[in-house]
C-alpha cells in the first residue's frame, strides 16, 4: 500500500490537489483502499484542468455573469411545427410515418436518468418513484408499458414484429438501484435484450479556491457530469455501435420525470423524419414567464436552449403584439437525433461543448474532520447540457405539443405548488378521464348516481370527478378505448388494465 500511496500522492500533487490525502493517517485500511481506488480514476492533467476551469468559470460568473439576452431570437415560424396549428390529416400522416419507422426497427428511445433528484428529496432514482396512482405504478413501469404498447401498435399496422430498444443512461448514484429495480420487476415486460443500461461519468465538486472537495475523509465529492455527459457516455460504452448493429436510425431522448412522456412518439418522430431533420426538440408554450423551463431559441443565429437560470426576467417577460410571450418555446427535454448526428457529436464535436457552472451546497469535511452540511453554497459543479449540441445541427426543427397531453414533470416534493407528485398524478388522471369521456364512458358515484359534468373543476387544483386510470398496455394515446369504455359505468377508483378485459 505504501508504494501505491507514493504513486497516488505524486499524481495528486501533479494535479495540485494534495488536500485530498490530508486525512490519510487517520484512515483504516479499508478506507485507504477505497480512497486510493477513487483517486486512481482521476487522471492528474484532467483533474488539474477541471479544477482550474471550475474556479475560472466561477470567478467569471461572479464578476460578469454571462447573459445571452441581447443575442437571442425566437425560433423562426418555418422551423416550428405545431400540433395545435396542424390539421388532423397532417398529424395522421406524421403519425403514420413514425409508426412505419418504428415497425422497421429504426427507432430507439434513450432515457436520461443519471440525475440525483435533489429537489424531489428522494434517495433513490426518480424513475422508481410512485406518484400514488390507483395502480401504484412507478414512472419506470409507465414508460415500459408505453414502449410495449407502441411496439404492438406499429407491428399490427405494418404486419411486423418490431422492437423499440430502450437505452437508459444512469450515473454512479442511479446505476445499481435502477438495474436491481428492473431485474426485480422482470423489466416490466420489455424484452431483457432490448434494455441497455449504461453509466455516465462523474466529476469532482470544487470549492471556490479551485480545490476538489472531500465529502468524507475517504471520499471525494463527485457529481454526474450533467445530462450532456450523454455524448461521452455513448462513446465510453459503445452505445452507438450497439444502435448501428440493431439498424437504429432515429433516437428519441427524454428525461425521466415527465409522467406524460410519449416514448418514441410516432407523430414527433414522423414530423422530424419528414422534415429530414438531424436534430429536433419538442416544446410547449410556456405557462408563465418565470416557469423553470429552458427556452428553445436562436443565439447569434444558432439554435440553442437558454436555461431558465440563464435568462433575464425582462427577456422572459417580453411579449409579442398579440400578447403571447416572445420566448415561448418551453423545452420539455424531449429530443430527436439521427444516429449519424449522434455519431458526429460523440466522435469529435463533443469536446467543443462548454461546461455550465452550478454553484451548490456541497457537504464536506472541515479541517478538524467534522462533516458539515453547508447552509450557503460552497462548491462548484460543472455540467454539460444535452441540448448544447443543437448548434451542430444542419437541419434543426422544433415541434410544439399540447401541455395537457404531454408535459407534467415531477421536480419537487409535495410541499411545493408546482411539479409535484400531486400535480403529476392529477395530470395523468385528468388525461385518462378525458380519454374515457371521449370513449363514451358513464361516470357514477359510489351510490350509482350519474355524475355531473366536470367543467367546473380546475384540473390544476382538483382531481377529476372519477379517478380512472388506463394502463398504457391498453392505450398509448387514447386509441381504441371505445371498445372497452363506451356506455360503461365507471366509478372511482377505476383501473382499466389487461386483467379487466
Ligand atoms: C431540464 C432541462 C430544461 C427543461 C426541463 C423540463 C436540461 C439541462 N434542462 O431541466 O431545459 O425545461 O428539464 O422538465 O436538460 N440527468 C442526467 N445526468 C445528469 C443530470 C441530469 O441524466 O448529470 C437527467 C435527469 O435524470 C433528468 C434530466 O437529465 O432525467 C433533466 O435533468 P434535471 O436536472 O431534472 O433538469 P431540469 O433542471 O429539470
Amino acid at each position: 500500500m505504501e508504494s501505491e500511496l507514493k504513486i497516488e500522492r505524486r499524481r495528486i500533487q501533479e494535479a495540485g490537489q494534495e488536500q485530498l490525502l490530508r486525512f490519510w493517517d487517520e484512515l483504516t485500511a479499508v478506507q485507504r483502499d477505497s480512497l486510493l481506488g477513487e483517486l486512481r480514476l482521476l487522471e492528474p492533467r484532467e483533474l488539474r484542468e477541471h479544477c482550474h476551469r471550475a474556479r475560472e468559470a466561477y470567478v467569471r460568473e461572479k464578476s460578469c455573469p454571462q447573459r445571452l439576452d441581447d443575442r437571442m431570437c425566437p425560433v423562426p415560424a418555418e422551423f416550428l411545427g405545431s400540433v395545435k396549428r396542424s390539421d388532423q390529416g397532417q398529424l395522421r400522416a406524421w403519425e403514420e410515418e413514425g409508426l412505419h419507422q418504428i415497425a422497421q426497427n429504426k427507432v430507439a428511445v434513450l432515457l436520461l436518468a443519471g440525475g440525483q433528484g435533489t429537489r424531489l428529496g428522494v434517495t433513490y432514482p426518480k424513475g422508481m418513484y410512485s406518484v400514488s396512482l390507483p395502480s401504484g405504478k412507478t414512472l419506470y413501469q409507465i414508460q415500459a408499458e408505453r414502449i410495449i404498447r407502441l411496439q404492438q401498435l406499429a407491428g399490427e399496422k405494418h404486419g411486423t414484429k418490431c422492437s423499440v430498444p430502450w437505452y437508459i443512461m444512469t450515473s454512479e448514484f442511479t446505476l445499481n438501484p435502477t438495474q436491481t429495480f428492473f431485474e426485480e420487476n422482470n423489466y416490466f415486460g420489455v424484452q431483457r435484450s432490448d434494455v441497455v443500461i449504461f453509466e455516465q461519468r462523474m466529476l469532482p465538486a470544487v470549492d471556490f479556491d479551485g480545490k476538489a472537495i472531500l465529502e468524507r475523509k475517504d471520499k471525494v465529492a463527485m457529481a454526474p457530469d450533467g445530462n450532456g455527459g450523454l455524448y461521452k457516455a455513448l462513446a465510453d460504452n459503445h452505445i452507438l455501435e450497439d444502435m448501428e448493429a440493431r439498424g437504429i436510425m432515429y433516437i428519441h431522448v427524454y428525461c425521466v420525470d415527465n409522467i406524460l412522456v410519449k416514448m418514441a412518439d410516432p407523430v414527433f418522430v414522423g414530423f422530424c423524419v419528414s422534415k429530414s431533420a438531424d436534430c429536433g426538440a419538442k416544446v410547449v408554450e410556456k405557462a408563465y414567464p418565470a416557469e423553470p423551463v429552458g427556452v428553445v431559441c436562436q443565439v447569434d443565429g444558432v439554435y440553442q436552449v437558454v436555461e431558465y437560470s440563464e435568462i433575464n426576467p425582462n427577456t422572459a417577460e417580453k411579449r409579442n403584439p398579440n400578447g403571447s410571450l416572445t420566448y415561448n418555446a418551453g423545452n420539455i427535454c424531449n429530443h430527436f437525433f439521427t444516429l449519424d448526428f449522434l455519431k458526429s457529436v460523440a466522435g469529435t464535436l463533443e469536446s467543443r461543448l462548454e461546461y455550465h457552472v452550478a454553484i451548490k451546497k456541497v457537504p464536506y469535511v472541515d479541517n478538524e474532520g467534522n462533516l458539515v452540511k453547508p447552509v450557503q453554497p460552497n462548491g462548484i459543479k460543472m455540467e454539460k447540457f444535452v441540448f448544447d449540441v443543437f448548434q451542430f445541427a444542419k437541419n434543426f426543427v422544433a415541434f410544439e405539443v399540447i401541455r395537457e397531453e404531454e408535459f407534467s414533470p415531477l421536480k419537487n416534493a409535495d410541499k411545493a405548488d408546482k411539479d409535484t407528485p400531486t400535480t403529476a398524478r392529477r395530470s395523468l388522471l385528468w388525461q385518462h378521464f378525458r380519454w374515457a369521456v371521449k370513449a363514451g364512458a358513464k361516470f357514477i358515484d359510489a351510490k350509482g348516481h350519474l355524475l355531473e359534468e366536470s367543467s367546473s373543476r380546475n384540473p390544476e387544483l382538483e382531481d377529476p370527478p372519477v379517478l380512472c386510470e388506463i394502463s398504457p398496455l391498453i392505450s398509448y394515446f387514447g386509441e381504441d378505448l371505445d371498445l372497452h369504455l363506451n356506455n360503461k359505468d365507471i366509478s372511482s377508483p377505476y383501473i382499466l388494465d389487461s386483467q379487466r378485459l
